[in-house]
């Protein structure tokens, strides 16, 4: 059966006529060898989502793939919109970075029917059927989670005594908000001394992350560590600690994820302690992927991205090579 399926899409999908189905295939976007990408993007909230676009364009432009991109402007209702045009234009492949994770199998399916593959990529959706969708390319946030609490878990500090630590949450519903929270909560649940006095989100942004830091600073005077799901949220978090006095870095450790330039210039600067990275070069990979699921091959349901963390002297020695 999944060779017949796999034999089914082959044929159907190049040069626009993905999956059509009965529809006539002058309708067909893109010419009779070109590969026809539908994209949805979140968004531009952040650095990490700048770099991410510029590599799915630069790769799409590499690989000779005609790319249709839409900017949901972090809304679902946006994507959704986007993907049910890529489904009657008849699109070869659909990708696309859910902005949240549920929510997403009513227009999944209606791609299924049409016979368009689906490639998710930086973020999951919690489909229980997985089938709605060929694989997701992206990185592990549970495990960046966990990788910025083990970081914290090691400082002598964690030892020595009582630490407040508050939380700069991603997009609500969004997987790397969930998963971030999930990692760094479970690796620090195993020290009596760490505690999350205060977690909210600042939806990605710096304006968000410096709004709340604020908030917190005016709530809780006794804050030691800032943990923010995003370098960005950390960048606006900084203004606000500055503006209140504190010295960040100092007299408020600070752990971000994404190692964006900017995050890591403030990092090599010293007001922040700790980046974990999260790789937004997936353009070549997605476009890899995209070619195999339209010719009909095998792909991996799941394609994780590698990935590293940074202290301040690693930053120091990356940033001049650093691409994004
Ligand atoms: O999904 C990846 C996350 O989205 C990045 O960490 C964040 O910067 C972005 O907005």
């Amino acid at each position: 059966m999944a060779a017949a399926a796999a034999l089914a899409l082959a044929v159907t999908a190049c040069g626009g006529g993905g999956g059509g189905g009965d529809a006539p295939a002058d309708a067909a976007a893109g010419g009779e060898d070109t590969i026809v990408m539908g994209f949805s993007q979140v968004g531009a909230e952040s650095g990490w989502r700048t770099a991410n676009t510029k590599s799915v364009n630069d790769a799409a432009a590499e690989a000779g793939i005609e790319l249709k991109f839409s900017d949901a402007q972090q809304k679902q209702e946006n994507q959704i919109k986007a993907i049910r045009s890529f489904i009657q234009q008849r699109v070869d492949v659909i990708a696309f970075s859910p902005v949240v994770e549920s929510g997403w199998d009513t227009v999944l399916m209606e791609a299924k029917r049409a016979n368009i593959p689906v490639i998710l990529t930086d973020r999951a959706v919690d489909s229980a059927d997985t089938s709605l969708y060929a694989t997701f390319l992206g990185s592990d946030f549970v495990e960046e989670g966990k990788k910025a609490g083990q970081w914290l878990l090691e400082q002598p500090e964690s030892s020595a005594g009582p630490v407040n630590i508050v939380e700069l949450q991603g997009t609500t519903g969004s997987a790397p908000a969930i998963d971030r929270q999930e990692g760094f909560a479970e690796v620090i649940a195993g020290n009596p001394n760490l505690k999350v006095i205060a977690s909210q989100t600042g939806d990605f942004t710096r304006s968000g992350g410096k709004q709340v830091m604020e908030a917190f600073l005016k709530a809780h005077p006794d804050i030691d560590v800032l943990y923010a799901h995003n370098d960005d949220m950390g960048l606006g978090a900084i203004e606000a600690i500055e503006a209140a006095g504190k010295v960040p870095g100092q007299d408020i450790k600070i752990i971000t994820v994404d190692a964006v330039k900017d995050g890591m210039q403030a990092l090599a600067d010293g007001k922040i302690n700790f980046i974990v990275e999260c790789n937004p070069l997936l353009g070549g990979q997605l476009m890899d992927l995209a070619k195999k699921v339209v010719a009909g091959e095998q792909i991996p349901p799941r394609v994780v991205t590698e990935e590293t963390t940074f202290d301040q002297a690693a930053a120091k020695e990356a940033l001049p090579t650093r691409q994004y």
